[in-house]
């Protein structure tokens, strides 16, 4: 039995967070409409192949980069590194496959503050037909592919992160923190954890064994102590004041 992540929606809990927190640079992997970023106030750097954008998704922004490549295009061409950019707050919704995330996550960490936090969706699936890798059939509803495996793979090759799993529903949010930008582990290990890991469903690995990896912790409480675990990254509000219309 899988358990099912049924706390405040991942949307509401990032409107709440960004209305909180005011972070130096965010980065978005995996947009889509915009619904993730558009609440953020502080720079954001948003990356997707296909974007369908359909929101007032500026809002107090100063600077927003949109990005329509893929992420592994988007890493290679080192726009972070060439702007001497350190990430604060990132979210990895792109492709849900766990080889996509796995890359996402090494490369997001390479350019993230020591003290930044990332967050990953849709790690929590709730049924296995939900998991599946095959791109031709996908199942009606909500999708987290493989990218589940995310959780055991930082847990056996990663011990020294703190990983937090949020019951935002409907698939889950899982929070790094402990973030080493020089560690070189996972991509030392990379073609091993593919080997590993590429053929293995859930249903072999265990549902039972993976529900014991974690410990679902409340959004509504992490909300309720006003963001505890990201205090620490939020800058002067007096830093953003809303744009003012300037006539033409
Ligand atoms: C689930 S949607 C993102 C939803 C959005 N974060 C939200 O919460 O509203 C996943 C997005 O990932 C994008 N995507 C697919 N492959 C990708 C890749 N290789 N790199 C980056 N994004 C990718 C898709 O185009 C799609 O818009």
């Amino acid at each position: 039995m899988l358990p099912k992540a049924e706390g405040v929606h991942y949307i509401d809990f990032f409107r709440d967070l960004h209305e909180a927190i005011l972070f130096d640079w965010y980065l978005e992997i995996g947009s889509r409409k915009g619904d993730s970023f558009a609440p953020v106030r502080g720079k954001t750097i948003a990356v997707d192949p296909y974007f369908r954008l359909r929101r007032h998704v500026m809002n107090v922004k100063r600077t927003l980069l949109l990005c329509q490549t893929t992420s592994d295009e988007f890493f290679a061409d080192d726009a972070l590194g060439r702007l001497g950019i350190q990430l604060s707050f990132s979210f990895l919704d792109g492709m849900h496959l766990f080889e996509y995330l796995l890359r996402d996550f090494m490369n997001t960490e390479a350019h993230s503050r020591p003290d930044g936090v990332i967050a990953m969706h849709d790690c929590c699936p709730f049924t296995t037909a939900m998991t599946t890798r095959d791109l031709e059939n996908l199942p009606r509803g909500a999708w987290t592919g493989d990218v589940w495996k995310l959780i055991p793979i930082l847990r056996d090759y990663r011990p020294d992160l703190t990983i937090r799993v949020l019951d935002a529903a409907p698939t889950g949010l899982v929070l790094v923190s402990g973030l080493d930008p020089q560690n070189r582990v996972l991509q030392e290990n990379y073609d091993d954890i593919i080997a590993r890991f590429s053929d293995l469903d859930l249903d072999s690995f265990g549902p039972q064994r993976f529900g014991e990896l974690f410990t679902f912790e409340s959004t509504r409480a992490m909300i309720d102590s006003g963001f505890e675990p990201f205090r620490h990254l939020a800058l002067d509000p007096a830093l953003v004041s809303e744009p003012k219309r300037v006539s033409t």
